[in-house]
């Protein structure tokens, strides 16, 4: 008895003190094995506010706790009862009070003596069960991670046993249990590491040979070991001085840390986490394209050279998801003068599938040899590896998830036809006339081809239903008598006119208390605007064209006719009609912040638009355009563009008014011609004025006259103290010249403007009033402008540049004031 007492006391003393554990020896609750050098320690305890009982490994020197390793984290013991054994099968095992196990090595070793066993304590954190004779080691828990990966712990594949070491994150702070995240390798093409959601990725380490994304190899005393052969796919790290406590955790919130002790200040540093930035989250943008984190304020998403959005809508609204497809796609990659356009600085796209090494030793134009026979090669990447010299990696298919880096990462080389390579070796030359009228072509030749092939897809969709559209809309157009046209059932019948209603003249006449002249907002093109609230407290807009004008009737059953099918956000919406005896009236909703004109070119309300909800307006403005020029069902030119035409909802929102002038085109149809100028002088453009030839073009030169007034604050046709006879276009030319651009911008937007942006805006601007219409870009090509970082061709003189336009003008249009203009074109017809 006494013996046996005394066995008890050396025991214990030996399990508190020594690394090792034997046979015919336990671990209970208080109990712990420590290393060596005191570095790690191995018992029970309780995570967080816990009372659950867990075996685990952690830190000596580190308090709070930090555990490493969890033996049963997802059998919790509810008391002290615990006990750790080596049983006679030469297995550790974890049992309760009861006897019953909850956790074992699983080793059984049932034909070894198994008292020549022991468990150690390394001071590396590894646990291992070891054959005391000879020193083999039957189990580690190296093997088994939980959630922290320790220096020479390694992560991956073990061909040999068919092991896979990952990490699991725990379930909170207080439960050890196997979370929802892990960060495993992914052994398919060229191994990477992921961080995944259950079963879906979201976060992804370089191909093999970069174990991480490089800017994470920032300690000079840690190496990276990346392990890929016949044996073997493993990553682990090493540091080179052992008294460094540092480790990577995953977090229970799915984030993966890289944390070194700091015993200065006593707290665990972050070294680097993953995911931080938005471009970081696995596939943020869709295939083809590339994410770039430094665009502060811009779209992150930029297709590859030779891609374009496959779907510019959302694309527009800043959503990448779906990516980008190649552009004239009819073209031939194949055989047919095609070659490579390299990015620099990239994580490579996911290698997981249709990528693979070529070869491990070959140079980079080898590489680029042997991607460009194989026709499904789309890039390739010449990778340094380590002692090992230039492997080549190649992908067969789509290129997914390609992040930028600023000046670090690997080069990728993408395919690309003949038609592209061209552009980007002239590029690349640097000649800046070449560069600007490849850029024009592209505008001019490949936009319009990609929206007449994308005009062609929704014709043929559509083409019955808009057929029988047309035909019911011409035939309302074409009614000469007013009265008639309304009496018409088209209106009511038609689907898309379901939601319009049709007021009583009554309830116009209370809401706007009988067009009581304090009610009165304005005088629109042929007709008197009034606010008003119906008795729903809804406030409205009404525009009423009196009885005795006749002569806004076309405009206004124009305006009823259009609207009344469109609907976008950036468009004022058309409530209803009222159509008393011989008075029309439109019903808008109604905008409280009036027009743009009245904020930007009044010096006391100017400052109410900062320069990033300007920056918004004009992009809201270039959505609205766009869609009224393309993607719409119908083709519109609005043909009255400026500033006092758009309205302004309560947060700013801009949205296009006044349909009274807008025609509608055929698909295929690209200009119009008419003899009855009408349209705001300062907003027309040159063949507009001069010829009344019309066109999508028209509108874009419109908007950007707008464009630069938002910028400046000032009117176009204000004239200029140094050049009185200059407007503010050839103003803003002359200083783009001069390289001062900046000088023209608001002064109540000096505080806020970010000169990237606001050059940026009035180079489109300058683009947008060039003198030849080819040269202007198309609105589609105008929102990527303004919404990506793509290289700008540098414009012409503009057209207008002085107050009064050319002098052959000066015959059919007097003054230079910004009023509405109708000029009758007869002399210039017979050209
Ligand atoms: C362990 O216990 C068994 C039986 O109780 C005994 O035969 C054996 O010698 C013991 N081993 C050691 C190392 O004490
Ligand atoms: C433990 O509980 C205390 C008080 O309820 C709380 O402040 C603390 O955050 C909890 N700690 C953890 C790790 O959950
Ligand atoms: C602990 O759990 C066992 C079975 O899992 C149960 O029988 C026992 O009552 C529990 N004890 C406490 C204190 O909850
Ligand atoms: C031990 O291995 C067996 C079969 O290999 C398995 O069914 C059992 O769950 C394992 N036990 C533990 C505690 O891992
Ligand atoms: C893990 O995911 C499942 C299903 O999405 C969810 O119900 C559960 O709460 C998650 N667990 C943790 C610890 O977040
Ligand atoms: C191109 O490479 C892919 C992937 O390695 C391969 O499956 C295919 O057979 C190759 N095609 C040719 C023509 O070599």
């Amino acid at each position: 008895m006494f013996k046996s007492f005394i066995l008890f006391i050396l025991f214990f003393k030996i399990c508190t003190s020594s690394d090792t554990l034997t046979t015919n020896q336990s671990i209970k609750d208080g109990q712990s094995l420590i290393s060596k050098h005191n570095n790690f320690a191995f018992g029970f305890f309780s995570p967080g506010n816990s009372s659950f009982k867990y075996l685990g490994i952690w830190y000596v020197k580190v308090t709070p706790k930090t555990v490493v390793w969890v033996a049963n984290r997802n059998v919790p013991i509810n008391d002290s009862s615990g006990v750790l054994i080596i049983n006679h099968y030469g297995d550790l095992v974890l049992h309760d009070g009861n006897y019953r196990p909850l956790w074992s090595t699983n080793v059984s070793v049932q034909d070894q003596a198994t008292n020549s066993l022991e468990a150690q304590l390394l001071d590396s954190g590894n646990l291992v069960l070891v054959q005391d004779n000879n020193k083999k080691v039957l189990w580690q828990s190296f093997d088994h991670p939980t959630d922290t990966l320790l220096p020479n712990m390694k992560l991956g594949l073990n061909l040999i046993t068919g092991t896979n070491m990952f990490l699991t994150s725990w379930k909170s702070k207080d439960d050890p249990g196997t979370g929802n995240y892990s960060y495993k390798m992914n052994p398919n093409g060229s191994p990477q590491i992921f961080l995944y959601k259950g079963s879906t990725p979201y976060w992804r380490s370089g191909p093999w040979p970069y174990p991480s994304t490089p800017h994470k190899i920032a300690s000079s005393s840690e190496e990276y070991n990346f392990v890929n052969n016949q044996d073997e796919i493993s990553f682990s790290y090493s540091v080179d001085d052992p008294s460094i406590m540092t480790r990577e955790v995953l977090d229970n919130t799915g984030l993966l840390q890289k944390l070194v002790w700091d015993d200065g200040v006593h707290r665990w540093k972050e070294l680097w986490s993953a995911p931080k930035e938005r471009c970081e989250n696995y596939g943020q943008c869709g295939s083809f394209s590339k994410c770039s984190p430094d665009n502060v304020n811009r779209f992150e998403c930029t297709c590859l050279p030779g891609y374009e959005p496959k779907s510019p809508r959302d694309w527009d609204l800043r959503d990448g998801s779906e990516g980008c497809v190649r552009r004239n796609s009819g073209f031939s990659m194949c055989k047919n003068g095609e070659g490579f356009v390299k990015l620099e600085h990239l994580n490579p796209p996911d290698s997981s599938f249709d990528a693979a090494w070529i070869g491990m030793s070959m140079s980079s134009s080898e590489c680029e040899q042997a991607c460009l026979t194989n026709c499904s090669c789309t890039a390739f990447s010449s990778i340094n590896i380590d002692g090992k010299g230039t492997g080549c990696l190649a992908w067969y298919g789509e290129l997914v998830d390609i992040l930028q880096y600023t000046d670090v990462g690997p080069d990728l080389n993408v395919r690309v036809d003949a038609t592209e390579l061209a552009k980007y070796i002239r590029k690349s030359k640097g000649s800046l006339r070449k560069q600007r009228k490849l850029a024009t072509a592209l505008v001019s030749i490949v936009v319009p081809m990609f929206l007449v092939s994308l005009l062609a897809c929704v014709w043929l969709a559509k083409k019955k239903k808009t057929e029988v559209k047309r035909k019911v809309l011409n035939q309302s157009l074409n009614v000469a008598s007013t009265k008639g046209f309304f009496e018409g059932h088209e209106l009511e019948d038609s689907s898309t006119h379901s939601d319009l209603l049709i007021f009583d003249l009554s309830c116009i006449v209370a809401a706007t208390e009988n067009f009581s002249p304090t009610n009165k907002l304005g005088q629109g093109g042929f007709g008197s605007v009034f606010k008003g609230q119906l008795s729903n407290g809804q406030h409205i807009a009404v525009k009423r064209l009196s009885k005795s004008s006749r002569q806004g009737t076309e405009e206004f059953k124009n305006e009823l006719m259009l609207i009344a099918k469109l609907q976008h956000k950036n468009l004022v919406k058309l409530l209803g009609y009222c159509i008393p005896d011989d008075e029309m009236m439109l019903i808008y909703e109604y905008m409280p912040n009036k027009s743009l004109d009245s904020i930007i070119f009044d010096h006391t309300r100017a400052s109410f638009l900062n320069w990033k909800k300007r920056f918004e307006i004009i992009l809201g403005i270039a959505r609205g355009i766009l869609y009224l020029h393309q993607d719409s069902r119908l083709k519109i030119i609005h043909r009255d563009l400026k500033a006092s035409n758009v309205l302004l909802d309560t947060e700013m929102n801009p949205k296009i008014s006044d349909f009274g002038m807008a025609r509608i085109f055929k698909e295929d149809q690209t200009q119009d011609k008419t003899t009855r100028v009408v349209g705001t002088y300062g907003y027309m453009s040159p063949e507009y004025v001069v010829f009344g030839q019309f066109s999508t073009k028209s509108d874009v030169f419109s908007f950007g006259v707008i464009l630069l007034e938002i910028v400046s604050g000032r009117k176009n046709c204000d004239s200029y103290q140094k050049h009185p006879s200059q407007n503010l276009i050839g103003h803003v030319w002359e200083l783009w010249r001069e390289d001062r651009a900046l000088d023209i911008v608001d002064l109540s937007i000096k505080e806020s403007y970010v000169s990237d942006e606001v050059l940026r805006c009035i180079q489109v601007g300058l683009l947008c009033v060039e003198e030849e219409v080819v040269d202007r870009p198309t609105m589609f090509a105008i929102n990527l402008m303004l919404s990506s970082e793509t290289t700008l061709p540098s414009p012409k003189k503009p057209a207008f540049i002085f107050g009064s336009p050319s002098k052959k003008l000066d015959s059919v249009i007097g003054g230079a004031s910004c009023s509405i203009n109708e000029v009758t074109i007869t002399k210039f017809e017979a050209r």
